[in-house]
């Protein structure tokens, strides 16, 4: 995997003429995104909306593509890394654990085979994901695990108990947010989660000017995310042993702010 380069802005007209100039057959696939986008925004101004859309679109072409992986021997490998991640540190079956845009279950499936049945419960925005994770459920023979998958419209959390979840996991999530449903989802994670529980989500990391790319990529300095966790009572830390691992993204691990792990 390349080295990252954690201070470009890609939103920026140079950084654009520089990269198509490198990449000139990537130019009509990015062109012809930036228009579809255009017209999704057009016709959904909240980003929930848009976003939902998004992927009911790439979700159609190819599930696995939607969730950002090019092959199935990618999407098996995205998964693997996340699931021997949270093994390494003590995910254990009799666990319960929330998955924050599960998307097709590419990490899922995993959890779900690992978790005593009824432990996992995925959630996201878009219900044409949803569909083809079912489709993973059947695939992988997971029916007796009995996963619960929800479609929600808001990271509010509202719907769910108390003081839950041992683990809540969102991979891959807080990159095509804006920094609001970031927010929101900070404001209500710490009720669901469990004495002793942690919350670890990915982003896209930079160490320049915050920015976002069509609107469907997001890049936060790390202080900014760790304030805003802080501002709502919790705890947060940057974990340097995923940078070790080939992905592009960086992952901040929450607790309470009182308890700690
Ligand atoms: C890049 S995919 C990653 C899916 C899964 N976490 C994985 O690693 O395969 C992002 C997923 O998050 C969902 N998503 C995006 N914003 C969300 C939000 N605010 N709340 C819940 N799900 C969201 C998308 O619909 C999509 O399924």
């Amino acid at each position: 995997m390349p080295a990252r380069n954690l201070t470009a802005n890609r939103a920026a007209l140079g950084h654009r003429v520089g990269y198509a100039l490198r990449h000139p057959d990537r130019v009509p696939r990015h062109l012809a995104r930036a228009a579809r986008d255009l017209w999704l925004r057009r016709r959904h101004p909240d980003h929930i909306s848009y976003y939902r859309a998004v992927m009911r679109s790439d979700t159609r072409t190819d599930p696995d593509a939607a969730v950002g992986s090019r092959s199935r021997e990618r999407w098996l490998a995205l998964g693997a890394m996340q699931f021997d991640y949270l093994i390494g540190h003590g995910l254990r079956p009799e666990h319960r654990m929330l998955e924050i845009g599960c998307g097709n279950l590419r990490g899922g499936w995993r959890f779900i085979r690992h978790l005593e049945p009824g432990n996992y419960h995925g959630i996201d925005i878009s219900p044409d994901i949803l569909f083809a994770a079912q489709d993973t459920i059947v695939e992988m023979s997971l029916q007796k695990r009995l996963p619960n998958l929800t479609p929600v419209r808001d990271l509010t959390l509202r719907f769910l108990p108390d003081a839950h979840f041992d683990v809540v996991h969102a991979h891959s999530v807080f990159s095509h947010s804006p920094l609001p449903v970031i927010e929101e989802c900070l404001a209500h994670v710490g009720r669901v989660l469990a004495p002793g529980g942690w919350f670890d989500f990915t982003f896209d990391r930079t160490e320049g000017e915050e920015h976002h790319v069509l609107r469907e990529d997001f890049y936060y300095r790390v202080e900014t995310l760790v304030s805003l966790a802080e501002k709502h009572g919790l705890r947060a830390r940057f974990m340097a042993d995923w940078e070790d691992l080939p992905h592009g993204q960086s992952k901040i691990r929450v607790t309470h702010g009182e308890a700690g792990r």
